[in-house]
């Protein structure tokens, strides 16, 4: 009789699993009178049902002197999968994961070559490194006005005009499931004397099937991000940090992961991170086949649809589903109300552009119904179709007048946007999803990122993180805090 609390058998391959499946089971049963944190007890008459199944991975999965060893097994057997040597799991999202390799990556002051189309939180891992950024840019498609990767020969000259780089760290796959090049960036960044890091947020689930493209570390990179809660059924912030270790040292790479993960990670979220990897390991291929089956099936069905686009060949991710609007006229903002109205949330919609994400927790018939909807909700909005224009995280070319890090730690005065123009952006500005930053610490402020922000926002954007959301005003640099410190 399978345990209704752990449906398909996966405790004995998933230590911390097995862990919380006794520990609350414990708690359940009133067999605890816990003098440790956390705070509710396990009791639910105070804040009610919404602490159930709350266990710290120290002094909860284990106690407190021995959770290392059982947090290690788990971390070794999720290594093994992925064919790296080091491993962790974090409680904190991809965001936690990509700070932690840049911490990892170089030295203060030292060269990195970097996607400009990184998310907000590898932004933010240059400041906290100190690193500086050498850009490199991904083509944009001028026909759907998406990214793809970052040519290998664009790599390559930086790598050649910036010797002293410490790493390579590329997104693959993009946002919308454009991918590729990874084996040529790996051997590029190996002939330079330097590893390979990808962040690889949304890419738990590849190299699992043979339709599926491999996953980063297989092809060549040294070190990989992803977040467990994205594209395999774990809890929400779950995320692992994997690298092989020639080019990393492992000490180094545990030091730059511990300097900011909590000291008290949520052992439910550690159990969910394991669990998940003991079913890719087990499950992956037939759940990889049934998601690839759903996707094909969607895409058929909304080709069908006038003027609906698709993306889809081989530099796209198979088990994406990224819907294109501009040849339909609807507005993807409104589309967007009517699928959330429907029940149907999507991960982010901009004017021209879908994004729903589809996972192994899918099966054929959520995404067929999925599909259905939104070509319902397309034909209500139809209008004249236009052609795309290329959202403002994919135009970015950047002028870096200052280390990120520096213009970050730099007095700064808030100024009307339009006076901004030409002054160093002491802020990073993003509209999210997808979290690229237009504007981020150093770069010189331009009116196409002033307007592209605006033109964002008016279309129904979220913008994130500036002081000033409206963006009727924006923080610059006053002077940058290396001429303070020499007065
Ligand atoms: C490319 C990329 N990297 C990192 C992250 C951060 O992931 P998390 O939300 O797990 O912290 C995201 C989030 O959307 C992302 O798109």
């Amino acid at each position: 009789m399978p345990d209704p609390r752990d449906p398909r058998g996966l405790r004995g391959d998933a230590p911390l699993l097995d862990a919380w499946l006794r520990f609350t089971a414990q708690a359940q049963d009133g067999a605890l009178t816990p003098m440790c944190v956390p705070g509710h007890k396990q009791r639910q008459d105070l804040v009610g049902p919404v602490v159930a199944g709350d266990a710290p991975l120290y002094g909860g999965l284990d106690t407190i002197k021995h959770a290392d060893a059982l947090r290690e097994e788990a971390e070794r057997r999720a290594a093994r999968l992925w064919d790296a040597d080091w491993c962790r799991f974090s409680v904190a999202g991809s965001t936690h994961g990509n700070q932690a390799l840049a911490l990892a990556a170089g030295e203060p002051g030292q060269e990195i070559i970097v996607t400009r189309s990184l998310h907000r939180s590898l932004l933010l891992g240059l400041v906290l490194a100190g690193l500086r950024p050498v850009w490199v840019l991904p083509d944009v498609d001028p026909v759907t006005g998406l990214p793809g990767p970052v040519p290998v020969a664009v790599v390559r000259a930086a790598l050649a005009a910036h010797p002293a780089a410490c790493a390579v760290f590329l997104v693959d796959p993009s946002y919308v499931g454009t991918t590729g090049g990874l084996p040529g960036h790996a051997a590029a960044a190996h002939e330079a004397g330097v590893p390979l890091l990808v962040d690889a947020a949304w890419a738990a689930h590849l190299g699992f099937h043979p339709d599926l493209p491999p996953h980063a570390i297989a092809a060549g990179a040294d070190a990989m991000v992803t977040s467990a809660h994205k594209a395999l059924p774990a809890y929400t912030q779950g995320a692992l940090v994997l690298a092989r270790t020639g080019r990393l040292a492992a000490a180094r790479l545990d030091r730059a992961f511990e300097a900011t993960h909590t000291t008290s990670p949520a052992g439910a979220i550690m159990a969910s991170i394991d669990a998940a990897r003991a079913l890719l390991a087990r499950d992956g291929k037939e759940l990889s086949g049934r998601l690839l089956r759903g996707v094909a099936a969607a895409k058929d069905r909304l080709r069908q649809v006038p003027g609906l686009r698709v993306l889809d060949g081989p530099g796209v991710e198979p088990a994406k589903l990224v819907v294109l609007l501009a040849g339909t006229g609807a507005n993807g903002h409104a589309v967007e109300r009517d699928l959330i109205d429907a029940g149907m949330p999507v991960e982010m919609a901009d004017r021209d552009t879908i994004v729903p994400i589809v996972t192994l927790a899918d099966d054929e018939t959520t995404v067929a119904r999925f599909a259905d909807t939104l070509a319902a909700t397309v034909e209500r909005h139809r209008a004249a179709p236009r052609p795309p224009v290329p959202a403002a995280a994919w135009t970015i070319t950047p002028q870096q007048a200052l280390p990120p890090r520096e213009a970050f730690f730099s007095s700064n005065e808030t100024l009307a946007a339009d006076a901004a123009v030409g002054r160093v952006s002491a802020e990073l500005v993003a509209p999210y999803p997808p979290g690229i930053p237009v504007l981020a610490p150093g770069e010189v402020v331009t009116s196409a990122a002033v307007d592209a922000l605006r033109t964002a926002l008016a279309d129904g954007s979220r913008i994130a993180y500036a002081a000033d959301p409206s963006l009727a005003t924006l923080q610059v640099v006053v002077r940058p805090a290396s001429i303070r410190a020499g007065e």
